[in-house]
Order: structure tokens, then C-alpha cells, then sequence
């Protein structure tokens, strides 16, 4: 039994009818602890507000010598900038916007305020071309987040408009290094040419645009044998889960979707859909590799090096992140079902597009539901399609539900297997338009989005 909260057998079965190339993967093996490996440095020192532009950059997302790939970016690179903020402190962000179309960032788990939250329509105009938008905000929680481009983030995303947001913790933990990981996934030609298939309605109506290419970006190459570290695992791929085994490491998962769990818990059977994140505090034993298991050998997404070794290092119990401070569920006081309906294989009939929920495709013109300030709402989020979904609830965390009704982990994006079901439990403490959909983006395209009103 897994031990994650959800049986990984499922998401396994997604990567085996996904095509990787293999042979690449050998190729980025070899290559690994390439420069290219390595997210950007923040480089905001001083800045206020923090500067991000979206602008076209070329990556080396293939293997060190191989062709680079035309992608779009944050202030020249893909991913992103990581963005550190303190918790409690205002935040100012100006997105400029240095494409040829319009886009709009979100900041993916931040309890923020809903004119904030970058979804265009719903919360804000689009930033045109040659504009800018200045986002500010009080990250309330400290933890793993992201940000990305809620504007046709089906494409915007995959071609590269995300990057890690981290709110630190109050006081420093005591660890050697605090490494984030982003995995994505991306269809490119082996001469590193992206290809456009963003749009295919052949993978909408399935698992979702699905590259033949996946890897992480680290925020640090190299470890010494014996550190202890943070490590901050992010799904930004638009579709692909990643289930994960890291070799080379031993200690536990402290946090899930920027929350700390209310106790750790074994690494095993990681399994993350998109958009969600996993914190673990570690021991390093070895050079570490983080690995996605296939039907073939392992898939190697990133790897840490070892040079050295930490002397210093005290053993002892790992230090334990602040709990969150989130409102306390009350009794519900509605209870929603969102139906997961459409799509490929079993002839499901889903609302005008490809996936709806309840039937309904697309935004409707009035709210799912209408919700009070500070209610809490008991949500049941049922799968009646071939495929898993990752459902994605903006401006709050949830509780998900275990089978006696007892609360389970704290999460922004919750995974759902194909023919299964999952309640939730939510105090929507936040008043505004809050976007409910699935985080496969190629399904939120296809119709799986909705939307609550608090007031
Ligand atoms: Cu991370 Cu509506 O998205
Ligand atoms: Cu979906």
C-alpha cells in the first residue's frame, strides 16, 4: 500500500503507454551535471518590485550538445527565475510582458488576494503585448509553490512560462543545502525544435500533450556525502504525472503541495501529478538520482553529484517544518459533487467540448457555487472517465478526505484515478472568482474548469 495517499499503480500505467526516448535518456544520463542543469540563479537582489519578463529564450533542454530548443521564458531562461519570498511580507512582482500575445501570471498554492491570482477574465485583463502588470501580495504560508502563465497554459506552459516560488520559513532550518527540483516534459525533435502539438485533439481527448522528453532543473549540482537537505520536488510539466524514486537519499516527505504534513512520511511510492509539489528532508548517502519508473528501465529526470564529504554534519533528528495555520474545518455546511465527465475511451458523453465536469464544459457565466465567507464546503470530486485528473482549487488548500472522514493531507491539487472518487473538505476563508480545474492542462483546454464564488 502506498503511503502517499493514493495507489501509484494508476499513474504508473499513464508512463507506459507514454513514449520516451530512451536512447536520449542515455544520452542525458552521461551528460548529467551539465551547466544546463542548473536553474538561474534569482539574481532580484535588491530589487523592488522583483522583475520578470516574458520573453523568447533558447534552452539547452537536450542533452549538453545537442540542439538547443526555442522556448519562451522568465528573464531569459526556462524555467524561470526562482522567486524567494518571505512569508508575511508583501511582495511586489512586475510581469512584463515581451511577447508577441498576451499572458497573465498565476501564483500556483499562494493564499493571495483573488484580483491577484492571474487568471485573465476571471480575476484580471491580459497583460499585452508591450505592457506590464505589477502583482503584490502576502504569501501567508511558507513552503513550495510555483508560478506560471494561466493564459493558454496549455501551450504558454509547455513552451516554457513557469519557474519555482518558495516562501522561506521563519527561521532557517538547519540543513546544509535547500535544492529545488522542477520536473517538465516536452515533444521535441531530435534536432531540439519543439513541437507544436499543444492543441492536437487526439491527446486532449486522452491523457494530454505527453513529451517524449522529460528532465528536472536543480537549483545546485553537487552535494557532499553525509548533508542533510531540503529537497523541493515540482510537477510543472502541463500533463504528465511523475511518479518518482530517488536513490542515493534516505530520510522522509515533510510536506505536500507547500503544506507540512503532520507527520513525516516515507519517500516511497512519490507519485506527483501536475502542478503538485513534495518538500523531503533528507540524508545524503550517495550520489542522488531522481528516477521515473517505467515498464522499461527507470527514466532519469536529474541528478546530484557527490564531491566531497560533510565531517560536520551532527546526526540526529532532522528538523521539523512550523505547522500550517490555516482555518479549522467546521461542519460543512453544502456538499458539492464535481463530476469528471468526457473524453477518449469509453464513450462518455461530456458536455460541448471534449471534458466537462457535471456536464458543463468550459467556464459557465455563473458560478458553480455561490459560497460564504468562512463556510466550510465538503466537495466530492468524482472521476467518471478513462483517465486520471488532477484537480486544481485556486485561492485555498483542502483537506483531502480519508475513507472514515477523517482529514487527510492539506493540498492545492488533488489526483484523482480514472473510475475513483475523492472527497475534499474546505474553509473558503477567501472571498473572489476562484477557478476550479484540472491541472492536465490539455484537459482544462478541453473543457474540465469551472468556477466558485465566495463572498
Ligand atoms: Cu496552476 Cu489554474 O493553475
Ligand atoms: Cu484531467
Amino acid at each position: 500500500a502506498s503511503d502517499i495517499g493514493a495507489p501509484c499503480a494508476p499513474w504508473q500505467h499513464q508512463s507506459q503507454f507514454i513514449p520516451i526516448r530512451h536512447d536520449m535518456n542515455r544520452r542525458q544520463f552521461l551528460a548529467s551535471v551539465s551547466a544546463a542543469a542548473v536553474l538561474p540563479l534569482p539574481g532580484f537582489a535588491g530589487q523592488t518590485p522583483l522583475k520578470l519578463k516574458a520573453e523568447t529564450v533558447s534552452q539547452q533542454i537536450l542533452p549538453e550538445g545537442e540542439g538547443t530548443t526555442a522556448m519562451l521564458g522568465f528573464n531569459g531562461s526556462m524555467p524561470g527565475p526562482e522567486i524567494r519570498l518571505k512569508r508575511g511580507a508583501r511582495a511586489s512582482i512586475e510581469v512584463e510582458n515581451g511577447l508577441e500575445e498576451g499572458t497573465a501570471v498565476h501564483w500556483h498554492g499562494i493564499r493571495l488576494e483573488n484580483r491577484m491570482d492571474g487568471v485573465p477574465v476571471l480575476t484580471q485583463d491580459l497583460i499585452n503585448p508591450g505592457d506590464s502588470k505589477t502583482y503584490s501580495f502576502v504569501p501567508p504560508d511558507a513552503g513550495t509553490y510555483w508560478y506560471h502563465s494561466h493564459y493558454i497554459s496549455q501551450e504558454q506552459v509547455a513552451r516554457g512560462l513557469m519557474g519555482p516560488l518558495i516562501v522561506e520559513d521563519d527561521a532557517p532550518l538547519d540543513l546544509d543545502h535547500d535544492i529545488t527540483v522542477i520536473l517538465s516534459d516536452w515533444i521535441i525533435d531530435e534536432d531540439g525544435s519543439l513541437v507544436d502539438e499543444f492543441t492536437d485533439m487526439h491527446s486532449v481527448a486522452h491523457a494530454g500533450y505527453m513529451g517524449n522528453f522529460a528532465r528536472g532543473f536543480l537549483s545546485r549540482s553537487e552535494v557532499q556525502q553525509g548533508d542533510r537537505i531540503r529537497l523541493r520536488l515540482i510537477n510543472a510539466a502541463t500533463n504528465r504525472i511523475f511518479p518518482l524514486s530517488i536513490s542515493g537519499v534516505s530520510g522522509s516527505v515533510v510536506a505536500l503541495d507547500g503544506m507540512a504534513l503532520r507527520q513525516p512520511r516515507a519517500a516511497s511510492d512519490l507519485v506527483l501529478a501536475p502542478a503538485q509539489r513534495a518538500d523531503l528532508i533528507v540524508d545524503v548517502t550517495g550520489p542522488v538520482g531522481f528516477d521515473m519508473p517505467t515498464r522499461q528501465e527507470p527514466y532519469r529526470l536529474a541528478e546530484l553529484s557527490i564531491s566531497g564529504e560533510n565531517t560536520d554534519r551532527q546526526s540526529g533528528p532532522p528538523p521539523t517544518l512550523a505547522a500550517p495555520d490555516l482555518p479549522a474545518p467546521g461542519a460543512p455546511s453544502q456538499h458539492l459533487t464535481l463530476t469528471m465527465m468526457g473524453g477518449a475511451m469509453g464513450g462518455r458523453h461530456g458536455g460541448a467540448n471534449i471534458w466537462s465536469f457535471n456536464d458543463v464544459s468550459d467556464l459557465p457565466d455563473a458560478p458553480f457555487a455561490a459560497i460564504e465567507r468562512g463556510e466550510t464546503v465538503r466537495i466530492t470530486f468524482v472521476n467518471d472517465t478513462a483517465f486520471p485528473h488532477g484537480i486544481h482549487l485556486h485561492g485555498h488548500h483542502f483537506y483531502e478526505l480519508a475513507a472514515d472522514d477523517s482529514l487527510g493531507d492539506l493540498r492545492d491539487t488533488t489526483l484523482v484515478a480514472a473510475g475513483e472518487s475523492r472527497d475534499v473538505l474546505c474553509v473558503f476563508d477567501n472571498p473572489g472568482r476562484w477557478l476550479i480545474h484540472c491541472h492536465m492542462l490539455s484537459h482544462a483546454i478541453g473543457g474540465m474548469r469551472t468556477w466558485v464564488e465566495v463572498t
